[in-house]
């Protein structure tokens, strides 16, 4: 981590939790939160659940984010719901891309590129997800994938949106795997990411931008990710349905 940049702790729910366990979830993160302000702290839950829990953290530091949008602005698109209803709903940030819409609904990079866009249009953060698969790793394409990744997803951003940017980097293989990338695996990306950043927008914008690690992060690996110079924060699932394991990965987080 980097002082100059606040870390942030994001919680992806997925598909699960009621809105009563949501409830008790994130009193139970509000009540444990260490430090409050000095990490930021998100959560992700299901659309269905955003609305009752944006209003229930209104006064709170714990900031909530969608799963996924629709890039278009309203119409008929049966199913979907776009950034301007999401920020109705209280929300502040959107994950774009995660690599189970891109694996499961085909998301491209270039769908990437418009739902990010449409978040911004709506003042949502996107919380932009990218991570190359395992035969692309073992095929020795990593580089090369982020790369694709990063400049059709964000380029021909501003720089003056793309410094706002939150990007999760998250190794497919190491999604609900059990499978956590290194500490070294996961600085290298993160200093790619940093470079590409600077190619695309310049270096103050890359070094405003936070990167998060995502990937079977838990409070036993969170605090060596954290520590790495390009790791500004976790997205997590698993280890985020529960206080008792988030708290310890915020805690982990909380600069000193
Ligand atoms: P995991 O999921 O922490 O359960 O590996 C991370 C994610 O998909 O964002």
């Amino acid at each position: 981590m980097n002082s100059a940049r606040l870390p942030v702790i994001a919680g992806n729910w997925k598909m699960n939790l009621t809105r009563q366990q949501g409830e008790v979830l994130v009193d139970g993160i509000r009540h444990g939160l260490p430090f409050p302000g000095r990490v930021e702290v998100i959560v992700a839950p299901p659309f269905l659940l955003l609305a009752a829990l944006a209003e229930r953290l209104s006064s709170s530091y714990i900031g909530v984010a969608a799963q996924n949008l629709y890039q278009e602005e309203k119409g008929a698109f049966t199913g979907e719901c776009s950034a301007a209803q999401i920020r109705d709903a209280g929300a502040n940030f959107v994950l774009v891309g995660h690599s189970e819409r891109r694996q499961y609904f085909q998301e491209t990079d270039e769908l990437v590129a418009r739902k990010t866009r449409a978040a911004f249009a709506h003042d949502l953060t996107p919380i932009v997800c990218i991570g190359e698969t395992l035969a692309e790793r073992e095929g020795g394409d990593t580089g090369t994938v982020i790369r694709t990744q990063m400049v059709g997803g964000l380029g021909g951003l501003s720089p003056a949106l793309a410094e706002r940017l939150i990007v999760a980097y998250e190794p497919v293989w190491a999604i609900g795997t059990g499978q956590t990338a290194t500490p070294a695996q996961a600085q290298r990306v993160h200093a790619l990411l940093r470079d590409l950043l600077a190619e695309l927008f310049g270096s103050p914008v890359a070094g405003k931008v936070r990167l998060l690690y995502g990937g079977s992060v838990n409070a036993g690996n969170s605090a060596e990710l954290l520590a790495l110079p390009d790791v500004d924060g976790a997205l997590v699932g698993g280890a985020s349905l529960k206080a008792e394991d988030f708290i310890p990965i915020i805690q982990s987080a909380v600069p000193h």
